[in-house]
């Protein structure tokens, strides 16, 4: 869900639309604001994008007042409807929240005679707060009170109709981030919600009360000492967080990673040719003594995860795992302070990495985050993170994050190997050598565009695509075939292409549409097996489409339908395979009439598990 909230000179409405409208990609299934005036809470909310809520407040205005609180659902507890959007007002105070309460139902047993409106967790935290209100406690009183009664994810931000110059809000494991202005001042779930207005913020940590008034911002914990914040400066602007003339965020977002993996690569090597690290807070003694390492993360940085594995393995020889994070802490995973922990995720935020690398912290393993977002939640907790420096990524289904993603794992596993003193000193320099030729490839891929956009034209009635790769091609696969899941509804999976004569051979039929991802040649038979595997499939009556360097010939003659692919090492493939994938999905969905940004039933960062 978005959250965001404003207090200041401005119109409060005005701002807080605005800022609702750049975190409609982090949930869109209802929207809703509050105000106070004249001693009441004026609210509207409505099921749907903020275009209803909109519409609805144009039909029915509200009054104009400079602070004002909103929200942008990702539904959880509760269908999308009117009723449970919020904010959620209980008489003279309104909330809105994101997380999930987990003892709701207990607390709304604490709550007898109270009429609930809604079938939300969250509305039982504006009646509670309302109840301390009416005892005699202020905002940021009854605040405190509330936060210690509640168990789960919350960031709850409140105002309160007669105390109408202030919002109070408290924040735990939801993000929540403060903007500061000349005498105004911002709340929301990410900065993209008020980088129009100001790119100076406040970070909040993990249990802390932020109270906001035109005169300043005082941050606590939740018992009430004063608690200590960091600053700091958002290195991106309003036009980065615009589609500039693109149709939609994710195409801009796939032709924006020739920048976004220089950006990443960039300041990573000293002048001595070694690589370094953003922020590193674990010693090299003791990467040096770790023996395992274990890959957390979801969806599409999953994905990534299961490339850095092969890479990772093979330049260090650290034996590496690979889990969905959400599966991780649940199955009591063997780790201990010899583990390093690598946490893939673009927002830094998505509950289920989190939790997972709590976990692993808590039995002494060390963390590190490869992340896209300054200042969030999981790199905040780990113990040492590599930016990706991509930019927003707005779209919901990642694009620039994942390559972007890749080539930290790429970084991260080279690093690991120098500072280990592995033996592939040459192989490391023409590897990161060939990373830098990374951009022109990825650019190569882009100007080839016509012919993806062609056949997904051609393929637009398909009601199933499959994918198949071996090795880094495997992930390739997968994430080509989510791609298309999230974007166009449509039956899409990925398989090892080996694994195929193992059973999903029976789905091959005439003229289904098959991706092959070939591995170029080495000095191991992969790529051998690969075309030997489209000839299989090929033999069936799939209509294959064959993505391989622009010589092989023989990949080339078992192609209905051939994307060639730059000279690359087999391990670094990913990076530009990847793109004409991307492209596919977006332009099948973009063909279908699909929103590609704001694809049903997603939202961009999941911060409940
Ligand atoms: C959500 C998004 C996916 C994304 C995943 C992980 O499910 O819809 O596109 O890959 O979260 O997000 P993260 O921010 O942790 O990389």
């Amino acid at each position: 869900c978005g959250i965001v909230g404003y207090v200041g000179q401005r119109d409060g409405l005005d701002v807080v639309l605005s800022g609702l409208r750049r975190l409609e990609y982090r949930g869109y299934d209802s929207a809703g604001v509050a105000l106070p005036s004249a001693g009441r809470i004026e609210w509207r909310k409505k099921a749907g994008k903020i275009a209803n809520l909109e519409a609805a407040i144009e039909a029915n205005p509200l009054p104009s007042g400079q602070v004002a609180i909103g929200h942008t659902r990702w539904a959880t507890h509760g269908a999308p409807t009117d009723q449970n959007s919020h904010p959620h007002v209980a008489d003279r105070v309104a909330i809105v929240h994101n997380g999930i309460i987990e003892n709701h139902d207990q607390l709304r047993e604490e709550l007898p005679g109270v009429e609930f409106s809604s079938e939300t967790d969250s509305e039982v935290a504006a009646h509670l707060l309302r109840r301390e209100l009416d005892g005699g406690a202020d905002l940021l009183a009854a605040m405190r009170t509330v936060v210690g009664r509640l168990e789960g994810a919350f960031t709850l931000v409140a105002v309160d109709a007669q105390d109408p110059e202030r919002i109070v809000a408290a924040r735990r494991n939801s993000p929540l981030v403060v903007g500061v202005g000349e005498g105004e001042y911002f709340l929301a779930s990410d900065v993209a919600a008020f980088i129009a207005y100001t790119r100076d913020a406040v970070e909040l940590g993990q249990d802390q009360i932020v109270e906001l008034t035109r005169g300043g911002v005082s941050v606590t914990t939740f018992d009430g000492a004063p608690a200590e914040t960091k600053e700091f400066h958002v290195d991106w602007d309003l036009e980065a967080a615009q589609k500039q003339g693109y149709d939609w965020y994710m195409r801009k977002e796939i032709f924006e990673q020739p920048r976004a993996v220089a950006d990443t690569l960039l300041g990573r090597l000293n002048e001595r040719g070694e690589l370094i690290l953003d922020e590193i807070r674990i010693s090299p003694e003791t990467l040096r003594r770790i023996d395992k390492i274990v890959i957390v993360a979801c969806g599409t940085a999953f994905y990534a995860g299961l490339v850095a594995k092969y890479a990772i393995e093979h330049w260090t020889r650290i034996p590496c795992e690979v889990e969905v994070a959400s599966e991780f802490r649940y199955r009591d995973p063997i780790i201990d302070p010899m583990t390093l922990v690598v946490t893939i995720s673009q927002s830094g935020e998505t509950a289920d990495t989190l939790m997972a690398i709590r976990h692993a912290r808590e039995q002494g393993a060390k963390v590190i985050a490869i992340c896209n977002t300054n200042g969030a939640t999981i790199p905040r907790e780990s113990d040492a993170v590599i930016y990706t420096h991509a930019g927003p990524e707005i779209g919901v289904a990642s694009t620039k994050g994942f390559t972007t993603q890749l080539v930290a794992c790429y970084l991260l596993g080279l690093y690991l190997a120098q500072v280990r003193g592995m033996k592939y000193g040459d192989e490391i320099a023409a590897l990161l050598r060939e990373l830098e030729r990374m951009p022109e490839a990825i650019q190569g891929m882009l100007d080839n565009q016509q012919q993806v956009l062609d056949l997904a034209r051609e393929f637009v009635n398909e009601p199933s695509v499959l994918f198949l790769g071996r090795h880094v091609g495997y992930p390739v696969a997968l994430e080509g075939a989510l791609k298309l899941k999230e974007l166009a509804y449509i039956h899409a999976e990925g398989f090892a292409a080996g694994e195929l004569k193992h059973g999903p051979i029976a789905l091959i039929r005439e003229d289904l549409p098959v991706f092959v991802v070939v591995p170029p040649r080495g000095r191991d038979q992969l790529r051998d097996k690969v075309v030997s595997n489209i000839a299989e499939v090929r033999a069936r009556g799939a209509k294959t489409i064959v993505l391989a360097e622009a010589d092989d010939e023989e990949a080339r003659a078992a192609a209905a339908v051939f994307i060639e692919l730059p000279k690359l090492s087999t391990l670094l493939q990913p990076v530009a395979a990847i793109i004409p994938l991307q492209l596919f999905a977006c332009e099948l969905a973009t063909v279908q009439g699909h929103d590609v940004d704001q694809p049903r039933n997603l939202a961009k960062s999941v911060t409940v598990e």
